[in-house]
C-alpha cells in the first residue's frame, strides 16, 4: 500500500469523506440519538412551545443528515457550517430542492439576516471553546429567532466524554466504509472538561491501490448544565429546560447527551 499526504488537516476538512459511515457507528456505539429521533423530538417541542414552524436553521449542519430529515418532513431548511467539505456533502443530499439552502459561516458569527421559526444544532456546540464564544453564539441565535421561536441543541456530559476517552484509548477504534478507513481515539487534556478527538484517515483512490492519509484533531468541551443555562438566560432566552438525549426524560447520572430547549 502506498500512502500520500500526512500533514494534519483542519477539523472537518477530510473527515467529511467518511462522516456518514462514522456517524452510523458512533450513534450505535455511544448511544447517541438517531436523526429521526431528533426530528421527532423537535417537532414535539415546536408543537408545544414554538407555534407554527416553517423556517428552520440547522446550526453546524455538517454533512446534512438532520437537514435532509427535516426537509423530508416538509420544512424550509437552511444549513450553516464553517467546513466547506461538510457543506459539499450536505449539498449532495439536498441538490435540486428549492426549500433547502446552505451557508458557510463560522460561529459565533452567523452570516444571516432573515428570521427563523426555530434553530436546531446537533453534535456541534461541544466544539465551542469558551463561554464568550458560547454567549455570542446564543446572542446571534436569539437575534435570528422570531419571538416565541425555539432553540434546541445538545452538549455532551463530562461523564460521556470520560467514557469516550476510556473506550477509545489506548487503542484506536477502526471504522471502515468502502475505500474510507478511520482510526479514532479521544484523549483527556490537562484542562478539566476538555478532550481531544484524534482521527487518522485513509481514503483509497479510485481504481488504484494508493491511499491518501490525513489526520485531524477536534477539540471537545463538556460544560456544567448551570453554566450553559446561565449563558442562555444572559443572551435573553426564557423557559430553559434540559432533557436526556432528545427524549422527554430529565437528565440523570447515565446521561450521555444533554438536550437544551430555550425559547426566544
Ligand atoms: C460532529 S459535526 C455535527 C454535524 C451535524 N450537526 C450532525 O449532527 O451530523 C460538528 C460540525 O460543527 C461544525 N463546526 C464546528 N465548529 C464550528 C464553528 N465555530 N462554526 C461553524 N461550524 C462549526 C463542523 O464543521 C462540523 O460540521
Amino acid at each position: 500500500m502506498l500512502a500520500q499526504g500526512h500533514e494534519p488537516s483542519l477539523p472537518y476538512s477530510f473527515l467529511p469523506e467518511g462522516y456518514d459511515a462514522a456517524d452510523v457507528w458512533c450513534v450505535d456505539k455511544f448511544r447517541l440519538a438517531p436523526r429521526s429521533q431528533v426530528a421527532d423530538f423537535v417537532q414535539e417541542i415546536w408543537k408545544e412551545r414554538g407555534g407554527q414552524v416553517d423556517k428552520v436553521l440547522d446550526l453546524c449542519c455538517g454533512s446534512g443528515l438532520l437537514l435532509r430529515e427535516l426537509l423530508q418532513r416538509g420544512y424550509d431548511v437552511t444549513g450553516l457550517d464553517r467546513s466547506a467539505a461538510q457543506l459539499r456533502q450536505a449539498e449532495r443530499k439536498i441538490r435540486g430542492q428549492e426549500r433547502a439552502r446552505l451557508v458557510r459561516s463560522e460561529l459565533p458569527a452567523i452570516a444571516l439576516e432573515e428570521q427563523f421559526d426555530a434553530v436546531v444544532s446537533t453534535g456541534a456546540l461541544v466544539h465551542l471553546p469558551n463561554d464568550v464564544t458560547l454567549l455570542r453564539t446564543f446572542e446571534n441565535v436569539h437575534r435570528l429567532l422570531r419571538p416565541g421561536g425555539t432553540f434546541v441543541f445538545d452538549m455532551y456530559t463530562k461523564r460521556h466524554a470520560e467514557s469516550l476517552a476510556t473506550y477509545t484509548t489506548p487503542t484506536a477504534r477502526v471504522i471502515e466504509d468502502g475505500p474510507f478507513t478511520l482510526l479514532m481515539s479521544i484523549t483527556r487534556t490537562a484542562i478539566e472538561g476538555t478532550y481531544n478527538w484524534h482521527g487518522l484517515m485513509y481514503l483509497r483512490e479510485e481504481n488504484s491501490q494508493v491511499y491518501v492519509r490525513r489526520s485531524e484533531t477536534h477539540q471537545l468541551y463538556a460544560w456544567p448544565q448551570e453554566q450553559i443555562a446561565g449563558l442562555g438566560a444572559r443572551a435573553g432566552f426564557r423557559d430553559i429546560e434540559v432533557f436526556d438525549n432528545f427524549t422527554r426524560q430529565p437528565t440523570g447520572s447515565q446521561t450521555v447527551c444533554e438536550t437544551y430547549v430555550m425559547v426566544r
